[in-house]
């Protein structure tokens, strides 16, 4: 109760400041719950959300990729123009950007949007996480064929062999490490750890031996919704991602980037998406909502829940607080990876990234971040690596299946109003990678056991609730 603390005119006045200047100023809960951390804001650099989007769709944050002749050749010339792009862009899948060297090389390149855009009710919605892209394969042997594609049909000397280069070595060294146990969670975070271990501290030049011993772990991770970034004080799962979030965001030129150069540059244009990405609003619940219901939901939110996930509506407020291990008893694999491989967060915070008056941090936490749970019904399945498919199962952990199946595609038939996620079908064992096994390591489904005590009636005015946010 005690941060509820709009009373007295100087506090409102307070508030109305902070307000203004970004949701991330949010006054923490004192004292804090017991369990939990709460995490300090850092200063951001600010941007032009217009040129952010207009870097996304068209941008080079990834300069390397298969020349758009080869691409069109292999993948057919036209797919359906998702983001509606003009030029080289136009017909070319959501997931890539049309990139043209200095040398003049056209080259077509994966993007941000290969995890953080996915369909919803049929549309493609920019900044919701992707939970259906199937990261179950090894795309090392693609690469492989596609060097051959290249070579053929530009020559070694070419400019396009050149822009193409740095994609494949990068994919080549990295893509039997990155491999998922399912469809639908991402690799993202042993991405990052691969390939730092190519890259030199200082200078972020690649190697071909790897530095340090790549873990056997991939740990699965849901990509998390861009709409909730603005209220963040921290990024990622477990609050690990400290300072200026653009520089944090502009790792991903890790990728390809030949050295710091190119991420300096890189780095320059991410305050502008960062801005864009400040601006998404989430979308709302299309079916109808049972306003009765909700209301006296909202009641028990404000009771059991909001102490850690904040308040919606007329008095917006979140806490960004760490709750610990031991208290929401989620998954532990991501939360212990920094800890079991200090080698990578001591990379990052060593290497150009960590680096000066903008300078990114990786600072390892116990437990996970608190979520705001703006547009929740859109962003099944649920925790951090995505094990609980639906809503109603997240308030009961009891009922959470342990081998579960969803058909992949996010279409309005296929989602469970009822439920409030996409449909699935119990499973009595793994039989592909299209079924969850919560029994693997990091796959868990346990923890989060705060809907259990609420009795059935209260979880369904809860679940009615969590339609409105
Ligand atoms: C290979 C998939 C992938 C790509 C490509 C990718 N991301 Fe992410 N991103 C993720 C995942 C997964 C997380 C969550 C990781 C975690 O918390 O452990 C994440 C987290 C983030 C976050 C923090 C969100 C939060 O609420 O904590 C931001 C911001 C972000 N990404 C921006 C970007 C930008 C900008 C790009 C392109 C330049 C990009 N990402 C490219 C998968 C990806
Ligand atoms: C003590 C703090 C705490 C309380 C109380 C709490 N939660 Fe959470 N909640 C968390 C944390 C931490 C996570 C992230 C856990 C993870 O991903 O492993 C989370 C995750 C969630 C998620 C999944 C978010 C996502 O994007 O996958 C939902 C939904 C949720 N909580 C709803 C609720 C509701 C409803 C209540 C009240 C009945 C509640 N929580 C009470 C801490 C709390």
């Amino acid at each position: 109760m005690q941060w509820k603390i709009f009373r007295t005119p100087a506090v409102l006045f307070c508030a109305a400041v902070m307000l203004a200047n970004s949701f991330s100023n949010f006054m923490p809960p004192t004292p804090v719950p017991p369990g939990t951390t709460y995490l300090e804001p850092s200063p951001q650099r600010s941007g032009d959300p217009a040129t952010g989007y207009q870097y996304l769709l068209y941008g080079d944050f990834v300069s390397s990729g298969i020349p758009l002749r080869v691409f069109k050749k292999v993948s057919g010339s036209s797919s359906p123009d998702d983001l509606g792009r003009s030029g080289d862009a136009a017909g070319i899948p959501f997931r890539f950007n049309v990139v043209t060297t200095a040398n003049g090389a056209k080259v077509v390149a994966p993007t941000c949007l290969t995890c953080h855009a996915e369909r919803l009710n049929g549309q493609i919605v920019v900044g919701l996480g992707s939970n259906t892209y199937d990261h179950t394969n090894d795309a090392s042997a693609n690469f492989r064929a596609a060097d051959m594609a290249v070579k053929f049909s530009y020559g070694e000397k070419s400019p396009e062999w050149e822009a193409y280069l740095p994609a494949s070595r990068a994919t080549k060294a990295i893509g039997p490490y990155i491999r998922t146990q399912t469809r639908g969670p991402n690799p993202a975070d042993k991405i990052f750890a691969s390939l730092a271990a190519h890259r030199r501290a200082s200078d972020l030049s690649w190697i071909d031996e790897a530095q340090f011993d790549i873990p056997a772990e991939t740990v699965p991770t849901d990509v998390p919704a861009w709409w909730l970034m603005k209220k963040k004080n921290a990024l990622y799962y477990n609050g690990l991602g400290r300072g200026d979030f653009a520089r944090l965001a502009s790792a991903s030129g890790m990728l390809t980037m030949l050295d710091s150069t190119e991420a300096r540059r890189i780095d320059s244009q991410m305050p502008d998406l960062m801005a864009w990405i400040r601006t998404i609003e989430p979308p709302r619940y299309p079916y109808p909502i049972d306003q009765e219901l909700a209301a006296a939901g909202k009641k028990i939110f404000e009771k059991t829940c909001y102490k850690c996930h904040g308040t919606y509506g007329d008095s917006v407020s979140y806490p960004n607080l760490l709750v610990s291990l031991e208290k929401v008893g989620s998954d532990p694999l991501l939360s212990n990876a920094y800890k079991i491989h200090p080698e990578y967060h001591a990379w990052y915070n060593d290497s150009w990234y960590g680096q000066g008056s903008n300078k990114g941090q990786l600072l390892p936490n116990d437990g996970y971040v608190a979520p705001p749970l703006d547009g929740i019904w859109a962003t099944a399945p649920y925790l951090h690596n995505a094990s609980v498919p639906t809503l109603e199962d997240m308030l009961n952990s009891t009922q959470r299946p342990v081998y579960w199946k969803r058909v992949f595609e996010n279409t309005e038939a296929n989602y469970d109003q009822a439920k409030v996620g996409w449909k699935y079908s119990v499973e009595t064992a793994k039989t592909g990678v299209d079924t969850y096994d919560t029994t693997l390591p990091g796959y868990g489904n346990g923890g989060h056991k705060f809907g259990d005590r609420l009795t059935s009636e209260e979880r369904k005015a809860v679940l009615e609730y969590l339609k409105t946010l």
